[in-house]
């Protein structure tokens, strides 16, 4: 006898709980977004559509305690996650978020983005993330050493340079990277530089790697723009966050003569008509922390960024930026996601009505994890390429990926996110089938 399917979250043959389960998403965070847009794909996968509850479940989550001794003797526990998405193509690969805001919802949202954006990409991974929910800027170096450590330590049952490769994400950098790195070794009682990417080139980093984020979205961002006749040397540009994704991003775009007309970050929006200096404004955040009181231009109020007049948008910080709410007043004629997650589907639907091309996360921001696979091929092989052959393979990479997206999106007349959603879920359920189900 055939059962009715068990609603996402309830077991076929176990009673309804008054406790809901994680995998609810009632309360729309960052992972309910996410199921929307499995949603969307699953009539386009033809037989592999039997497979789709696959990608709204993660396969593993580990939830950690890190205990640390503070500077001022007492202790502070913190929460951390590492959630595996999809392994179905390879190891888990994705990144640490060190933020306040960090939760289980979020953290699941971006293993699951990871799973997607590998295979539109085709580097041979699946999908994974990690987060602490700290803000680090109040800990001291000490502080934020000690709790890498442990949260490295916690996780290390689950990761492995075969098994899940961590790497930067929101206030996670190269030196976090080191530590994770050293601290795994030392537990495993061998350096094992492939255990995480986006290391310093000195420890088995990779040449490109820093700015290969932000080198992607500027190179998918030319693709689409011709697609749509935007001229890039005359573009206006706002940025959303100028940290190492919007800022290199920013970096590219005025070196060909694009105007960065506005900046958003944690600490204000600066607005400048003529174009913000560039360079100068890179130096400001680096000696300051913020765009915050950079001279020669002008203060916004934040809300007002959204209704600053200019052609291309790049959010490049964190999810759920653009929603329902400012989405009608943006007058970009393209968003570039820089950012995972920044684009809510409400706001998805009505950028679409109103013309304005989305370049959607799961391709615009997969240069970062297509350079942390070359470095994680160079660690392998313990040979290291140069930074011109890197470049030059990141680009042929995004390009080629970019162009197959595009041509899904213009046959099936869908988003370049549902397109993209398209080309990468027949990839990971196509591997899950001819894996098969074990035991
Ligand atoms: N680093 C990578 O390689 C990589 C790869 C793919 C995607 N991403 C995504 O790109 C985004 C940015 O990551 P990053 O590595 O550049 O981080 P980062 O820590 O270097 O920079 C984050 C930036 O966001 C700004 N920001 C934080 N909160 C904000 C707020 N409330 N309003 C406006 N700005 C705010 C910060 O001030 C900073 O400028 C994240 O969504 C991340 O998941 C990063």
């Amino acid at each position: 006898m055939s059962q009715a399917p068990a609603a996402l979250g309830e077991s076929p043959i176990a009673p309804a709980s008054s406790l809901p389960s994680y995998l609810q998403a009632d309360k729309l965070g960052p992972w309910g977004n996410y199921l929307q847009q499995v949603d969307r794909v699953i009539p386009h996968l033809g037989n592999l559509a039997r497979w789709a509850e696959t990608l709204k479940r993660p396969k593993r989550i580990l939830i950690v305690d890190i205990p640390i001794h503070m500077d001022d003797g007492t202790v502070a526990h913190f929460e951390g996650y590492r959630v595996q998405h999809n392994v179905s193509r390879g190891p888990g690969k994705g990144g640490v978020r060190f933020h306040q805001d960090v939760t289980l919802s979020e953290v699941m949202a971006l293993s699951a983005w990871m799973s997607v954006k590998n295979a539109a990409v085709n580097v041979p991974y699946g999908g994974a993330k990690g987060g602490i929910r700290v803000d680090p800027k109040k800990l001291s170096r000490g502080e934020l050493e000690r709790m890498t450590r442990r949260y490295t330590s916690e996780i290390g049952i689950i990761i492995g340079p075969n098994k899940d490769i961590p790497a930067p994400d929101v206030n996670t950098n190269e030196q976090i990277m080191a530590w994770m790195m050293d601290t795994y070794s030392m537990n495993t009682g061998s350096t094992s530089t492939g255990v995480v990417t986006g290391k310093p080139v000195d420890l088995g980093g990779s040449l490109g790697r820093r700015e290969a984020t932000g080198r992607g979205v500027f190179t998918v961002g030319t693709e689409a723009a011709r697609h749509i006749g935007l001229d890039i040397a005359t573009a206006r540009v706002a940025v959303q966050g100028f940290g190492n994704v919007g800022g290199v991003a920013g970096k590219l775009f005025s070196e060909t003569g694009a105007r960065i007309i506005a900046v958003q970050d944690h600490g204000g929006t600066i607005f400048r008509e003529a174009g913000l200096d560039v360079p100068a404004l890179l130096q400001h955040v680096t000696d300051t922390g913020s765009v915050a009181g950079f001279a020669d231009a002008e203060v916004l109020a934040d809300e007002k960024f959204w209704d600053v007049d200019c052609d291309i948008l790049i959010p490049a910080a964190l999810e759920q930026q653009i929603t329902a709410e400012n989405a009608g007043r943006i007058k970009a004629r393209m968003i570039i996601e820089g950012a995972n997650g920044p684009t809510t589907p409400a706001a998805d639907d009505i950028l679409q009505e109103r013309n304005v091309l989305v370049v959607p996360d799961v391709i615009a921001n997969a240069g970062g994890v297509t350079v942390s696979y070359f470095e994680w091929v160079q660690d392998f092989s313990s040979f290291f390429w140069d930074e011109e052959e890197i470049n030059a393979r990141l680009v042929k990479i995004m390009k080629t990926a970019f162009a197959g997206v595009w041509q899904v999106a213009q046959e099936k007349k869908v988003s370049l996110r549902t397109a993209t959603f398209i080309v990468a879920c027949q990839r990971i359920l196509h591997t899950r089938e001819l894996r098969g189900l074990y035991p």
